[in-house]
């Protein structure tokens, strides 16, 4: 979600224009005012800034000829690595040519690439599915067609007996289920023609959905379909003789999650009192996950999506009862009315009226593609925070570790360690490995050397126990620190990080690479957020001690720095390249969501660029790719450019890494009306899914 803030000065916690807020240190909810102690590096210089001679904190002026100077300079690079031919590494398959950065009105991709919309906002599922009339928009239509906001995008294979045994059966039989179980693991590396696809649907917008739209006064069709709006969406496609991608309208794991569909409350949590609500007295079944925005995939092949800004959605928090608002300081919901105004018509969106009903919320939400009546979970074992990603790997013992970012200023990395471990003979007994195990959170240390841009860190245990720090705290048992993640986290000292975002794990190394799109408030420098005024982000990269995902301490660095190499003053770095500019990598800004493909080379797609045009940027946002391993370590080029207004999300890959797909997030954002994206549509801009490929079917950056 793009950062466009708003302070409140009483008490530092800075809203976003849509309602969400980040609660920052020394605030009233947050009282520790300084970071810990052992993560603070005073008036520390970066090793680029000491090497560069800028001083970390000095004020950044750019004047528009600096700028030009410097997007002159750019091309001059750009221009050097395309006669440069291919990296130096001899294992580096990026040989595409750069996509320069620009404002243009439709994706832009390398030469001998094409692009395809698979799904737009508002496409009919089902067969029987009404089709999309900006006109005349309800909640019944919205639940069964694309919904709004496409962020998360997995690609998972779908062998033909899964098909058999859903079309035969109706539902995904035992057989069937152990062999995906089995098979999962290889065949997500290789090509399918049918493929089984997940898009989040993160957040709606009343302004830029419906004509006529009234903000803060909405009718009540438009309360209904922004509500089936949300969730996610999972849908067959299928890839033609000519490598396009289809949408198969009649496959029969097509369906919606929405903000209205049943999803079990598992874990933990499961009847919690403070999870209780008038219509849910059990507290085991909640209506619909908000918010959803990166996730994962698990090794056994179901889809973890995770609830991000759930705050924005709920009114009237200063009216909740202090004993349930006190688990929330760290989280706030809206003082009184929400810019939604949902609450006017559906009294759960109401804490005066349902407090508890806002503990619900802010989960990560697993379900099986591959079974049509599987029914969502939300896994309380993971906590509860805004959850960016979740991204899985199997520890040497078998347990199995899930890292996960919190995405607002100065919050935490968090790993899950399960308390069983993977099986790769039964998937059924995999399904509920995530209730039990241990949350970690992550404090980053500088190491042997301050200012070096990397150290050691300690994966600290979230477990309350008596006479505890936990309980010393005033936590009065580990369901208090699930619900109050972030609080408990305060607690044990860990670092606040510059909004950490997606995560993911090197499937060549192991290695663990973290996003931190910016931080517009961070004045204290720590080892691992050395920027003060972040406004371009960074990406860690975390290498866990003995290569073992359980591990519970690390060794981390930044990758990168991101920024204009072209600009001192942003005080870039980019892995081992020792001359950015000479070399051709790209300005980058907001990195946000991360995959790798198979060779391992990570891949970032940015939020934020668009919006950041006071600080050198308001190009489009785009995705970009970096070696991590090898000579051209850093190495990083823009691939995509998308389009005004509009963020890129969820990249990933088809499993033979011949088709790159991603999602094009709210485009023309704030004017979908005045300008159409997709360039086809005529009524309105559409968040959609896309799909990209090389045309003579090599691998993807080939
Ligand atoms: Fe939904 Fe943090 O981006
Ligand atoms: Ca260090
Ligand atoms: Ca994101």
């Amino acid at each position: 979600m793009t950062d466009k803030s708003l302070e409140d000065p009483k008490n530092q916690t800075v809203w976003e224009d849509d309602g969400t807020a980040d609660v920052l240190p020394g605030s009233a909810a947050r009282p520790t005012a300084a970071e810990p102690i052992q993560t603070v590096m005073h008036k520390a210089m970066s090793r680029r800034a000491m090497l560069k001679g800028v001083a970390a904190g000095a004020t950044l002026v750019i004047t528009p000829s600096a700028l030009m100077l410097a997007s002159d300079d750019a091309e001059a690079g750009w221009k050097r690595r395309r006669h440069h031919g291919h990296g130096r590494n001899p294992g580096d398959r990026l040989t595409f040519e750069t996509v320069p950065p620009g404002n243009e009105v439709d994706v832009v991709v390398p030469p001998n690439y094409t692009v395809d919309v698979i799904l737009k906002w508002g496409d009919p599922l089902t067969p029987d599915a009404p089709p999309f009339d900006v006109n005349n928009q309800t909640g019944a239509s919205q639940a069964q067609q694309f919904g709004y906001n496409a962020d998360l995008v997995l690609w998972y294979p779908l062998p033909r007996y899964v098909t058999r045994s859903v079309k035969l059966t109706g539902k995904l039989t035992r057989l069937a289920d152990r062999l995906i179980g089995m098979q999962y693991p290889l065949l997500k590396h290789h090509s399918s023609d049918d493929a089984l696809m997940v898009v989040n649907h993160e957040y709606t917008s009343g302004d830029d959905m419906f004509p006529g739209y009234v903000s803060g006064s909405p009718t009540l069709d438009q309360v209904e379909t922004e509500i089936e709006a949300h969730g996610f969406s999972i849908v067959q496609v299928y890839q033609n003789f000519d490598g396009a991608w289809h949408f198969d309208i009649s496959a029969p794991f097509n369906r919606r999650v929405t903000g209205t569909t049943p999803i079990e409350i598992s874990g933990p949590l499961r009847g919690h009192p403070m999870l209780q609500t008038s219509t849910d007295p059990a507290g085991e079944t909640v209506l619909g996950c908000f918010n959803n925005c990166a996730g994962g995939k698990t090794p056994w092949g179901t889809i973890l999506t995770c609830e991000e800004n759930f705050d924005q959605y709920f009114a009237n928090f200063d009216s909740v009862p202090a004993e349930v608002k006190s688990l929330s300081e760290r989280i706030p919901a809206e003082d009184a009315e929400t810019g939604r105004r949902w609450e006017d018509y559906v009294s759960r969106f109401d804490l005066a009226q349902e407090p508890t009903e806002y503990n619900r919320f802010g989960y990560i939400v697993e379900i099986d593609p591959y079974d049509p009546n599987a029914k969502p979970k939300k896994r309380t074992a993971l906590g509860r925070f805004k959850h960016e990603g979740a991204a899985s790997r199997i520890a040497k013992n078998g347990q199995v570790a899930v890292y996960s970012g919190d995405d607002a200023r100065f919050e935490y990395v968090y790993k899950f360690v399960s308390k069983g471990r993977y099986n790769k003979y039964n998937r059924a007994a995999n399904k509920d490995l995530l209730d039990r195990g241990t949350l970690f959170v992550a404090r980053f240390d500088a190491g042997e050397v301050e200012g070096d841009d990397m150290g050691t860190g300690v994966w600290l245990p979230l477990v309350w126990k008596p006479g505890n720090a936990l309980d010393q705290a005033g936590f009065n048992s580990q369901e208090e620190v699930l619900l109050n993640t972030r609080g408990a986290a305060d607690a044990l000292g860990a670092t606040p990080m510059d909004r950490p975002e997606d995560i993911e794990i090197s499937p060549k190394t192991g290695k663990v690479y973290v996003a931190l799109t910016n931080n517009s408030r961070r004045t204290e420098p720590n080892e691992a957020n050395p920027r003060i005024d972040n406004q371009h982000g960074h990406v860690v990269e975390i290498i866990e001690d003995g290569n073992d995902a359980g591990a519970q301490t690390f060794a981390w660095n930044i990758l990168v720095k991101c920024g204009d190499p072209t600009v001192a003053e942003h005080d870039t770095s980019f892995g081992d390249v020792d001359d950015p500019v000479a070399a051709g990598v790209s300005p980058i800004s907001d990195p946000d969501n991360l995959v790798h493909d198979s060779d391992g080379n990570l891949w970032i797609s940015t939020d934020g660029q668009y919006f950041s045009g006071s600080v050198g940027f308001g190009q489009n946002d785009g995705v970009f790719a970096v070696p991590v391993e090898g000579p051209d370590r850093g190495l990083l080029r823009q691939f995509l450019s998308g389009v005004p207004g509009g963020e890129v999300c969820g990249p990933e890959f088809s499993g033979d890494n011949k088709t790159f797909f991603c999602a094009i997030q709210h485009p023309n954002d704030g004017e979908a009306f005045d300008k159409i994206w997709p360039l086809s549509e005529t009524d309105v801009s559409k968040p959609s899914l896309i799909a990209v490929r090389e045309v003579t079917g090599k691998k993807i950056g080939a």
